[in-house]
């Protein structure tokens, strides 16, 4: 959350930090700024809102400086304000800091700092930390010295980035459990909390340790440690292409990311799955060639440690956390092991029931969010079998979990996660598949027929993105409702509850996805025709009772729209609107569910004029804990 950049060079620093921040704007976007060392003077230029209100002040004012720092805000201590928007300064004005995550002490430090005179300009626990570097620096001017000082007193998980017009020709930066990189060009910097923003300008980059202080001079970078004892490391090469950002003709991200599903699921396939007669390929080697020179990925457990797995634990964070619930039901399915699947902030504070005969699998897309982070390194810590799967193998998760498996969609620019979400659950079927041939548990015949019927999705997702008009009708209908309940079962249970998700994160209705069963146990009581029921029913196991439950609803006068697949004649007796979809396997039918209901939700916001790919009060990489 937030996101830090940082420019020295020759170039006209503005565009470049401009740049940089919209490339970072998912990590937040309620407010923007820049600071500037312009004709030796430190210039502060920030708004609050979106980007675009930055870039207009930027265009008015044009400052001429080639050092600077910027920060994109998602607003943790004071409201989103142009006070509280980054960057913050110290009292003299010379001083300037961008900061992510929480200074967990602020509190203490600002009482101490305002003791000794200080004067607060914001809400913010940022402006501690400008004060503090001031504060040292006024004893020593010394302003290494000064930012070591600084961060022993800070407790929290956090990153900074720090300028002064005192030190003109250098920026400095500070990683403590957080996530920067340094970009070196050719007689230019870079700094950014994703390396995707440094990616657009050089494919050097050197990645902060967790306790980190960078000094960033046009020439390259310094390392020190919280101790002020220098640091040496050679920088990586990125190997693969700069991420393109572009709508590519769709009226939003999330539009054309629900549209990439098919493309990203048959990439993901392809990575691992080499025919369907053959073993699912993990193998390390493999990728490490084709890793961006950061990081290695592929399963490094061996067929003894998967054999010796009693029970598996699954943690993750909203879509990720529905992903993890269709883990569940395949990896039981397939390997016969329990599984449990975690909230990841409910790890938290609790005692963790995992040891060496434990896997314990962080699923996240970003690979940087707190909680899942958290949570994977207490697992580590235990002595559990760890595994990642996210979508960034340059990602924090990707450098600590052994063991990855990567989804190969691309950036995901909206901050809804849909193609994600599809291609995390093909890493579960897959690893599943894989884990149970190696434990016995799935025969090869079997196996067979599951990758079959997975290397069939992709198609089937085309032919339900070709009927996205025939879901419009419902979802304008759904525009009225005062609120919805989701439901389903066994596999679709999760689909559910991510369908819930994406329509309140999107379009601001209030939705809750249930178990269908668990309906008349209490939910059913909120039922009126003002709240519609959205049942997902797929022919196999659970059909009959999900249809029972629909029916039940009905009862009680509820608008009833359902996922269903063609041909279902019981349907149409049940439901006023029908998302139909093409017959599927009810054991892969996760994959196909999950597409109607997320264009549902994306009609309905985009029905209802809602900012789609950024939607109000959210960020796309949730760093903070
Ligand atoms: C919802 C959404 C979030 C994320 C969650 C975890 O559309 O995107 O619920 O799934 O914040 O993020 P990652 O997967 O990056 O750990």
């Amino acid at each position: 959350m937030c996101g830090i950049v940082g420019y020295l060079g020759s170039n006209q620093a503005a565009p470049v930090l401009l740049s940089k921040l919209r490339v970072l704007e998912y990590r937040g976007y309620d407010s923007a700024g820049v600071a500037v060392i312009e004709g030796g003077r430190l210039n502060v230029i920030k708004s609050v809102g979106k980007l675009s209100n930055l870039e207009t002040l930027l265009q008015k004012e044009r400052p001429a400086a080639t050092v600077g720092i910027g920060h994109t805000r998602w607003a943790t201590h004071g409201s989103p304000t142009d006070a509280n928007a980054h960057p913050h300064i110290d009292e003299s004005g010379t001083l300037a800091v961008v900061h992510n995550g929480i200074i967990e002490n602020y509190s203490e430090l600002r009482d101490e700092l305002t003791g000794l005179g200080f004067e607060f300009r914001s809400d913010t626990d940022t402006e501690v930390a400008a004060h503090l570097v001031a504060y040292e620096y006024a004893k020593t001017k010394d302003i290494l010295a000064a930012i070591v000082a600084t961060v022993v007193r800070m407790r929290g998980a956090y990153a900074l980035g720090i300028v002064s017009q005192n030190e003109p020709d250098r920026i400095f930066a500070v990683n403590h459990h957080y996530s920067l990189v340094v970009g070196l060009g050719d007689k230019e910097s870079f700094l950014a909390s994703d390396s995707a923003a440094v990616r657009q300008y050089t494919n050097k980059i050197l990645r902060l340790e967790q306790s980190e202080i960078a000094e960033i001079t046009a020439c390259g970078v310094r390392l020190f440690d919280f101790q002020g004892k220098e640091q040496f490391r050679e920088p990586a090469t990125l190997n693969g292409d700069p991420y393109h950002i572009d709508k590519e003709g769709y009226k939003h991200f999330l539009l054309k990311e629900i549209h990439e599903q098919p493309l990203v699921l048959r990439q993901t396939l392809s990575k691992y799955v080499r025919s369907q007669n053959k073993p699912i390929d993990f193998n390390i080697e493999q990728f490490a060639a084709e890793a961006d020179g950061e990081g290695l990925y592929g399963v490094r457990l061996t067929e003894d440690e998967i054999k010796s797995v009693e029970r598996i634990l699954i943690v993750a964070c909203g879509t990720a956390y529905h992903a993890g619930l269709v883990g569940k039901y395949i990896l039981e399915e397939l390997c016969g092991i329990p599984v449990e699947v975690e909230i990841a902030s409910e790890i938290r504070g609790r005692r963790l029931l995992v040891n060496d005969k434990t896997l314990t699998i962080a699923v996240s897309q970003s690979g940087e969010t707190a909680d899942t982070l958290a949570a994977i390194k207490e697992a580590i810590s235990l002595g559990s079998f760890t595994l990642g799967i996210t979508n960034r193998p340059d990602s924090h998760l990707a450098r600590i979990t052994p063991n990855l498996v990567v989804t190969e969609c691309g950036i995901e620019v909206s901050v809804a996660a849909t193609k994600t979400y599809s291609a995390q659950l093909v890493c579960f079927y897959l690893l599943a598949i894989y884990m149970a041939e190696i434990r016995g548990t799935l025969s090869a015949p079997e196996a067979a027929k599951v990758k079959k019927s997975l290397l069939q999705i992709p198609a089937l997702v085309e032919q339900v993105l070709a009927r996205a008009e025939d879901y419009k009708k419902a979802s304008l209908e759904m525009s009225e409702a005062k609120g919805a309940v989701f439901i389903g079962r066994g596999l679709n249970y999760p689909t559910a509850l991510e369908g819930a998700l994406k329509l309140k994160e999107l379009s601001y209705i209030h939705a809750s996805g249930y178990a269908a069963g668990e309906l008349k146990h209490g939910p059913i009581a909120v039922l009126d025709a003002s709240v519609p029921v959205v049942t997902v029913l797929v022919p196999g196991k659970v059909y009959e009772k999900t249809l029972s439950n629909a029916q039940e609803s009905r009862a009680r006068q509820a608008k009833m729209v359902a996922v269903v697949v063609d041909g279902d004649e019981l349907a149409p007796q049940t439901f006023d609107h029908l998302l139909s979809i093409p017959p599927v396997d009810e054991f892969v039918s996760p994959l196909l569910t999950v597409v109607p209901l997320q264009l549902m939700s994306y009609f309905v916001a985009d029905f209802l004029g809602k900012d789609v790919d950024q939607p109000r009060n959210l960020a796309k990489s949730v760093t903070v804990e």
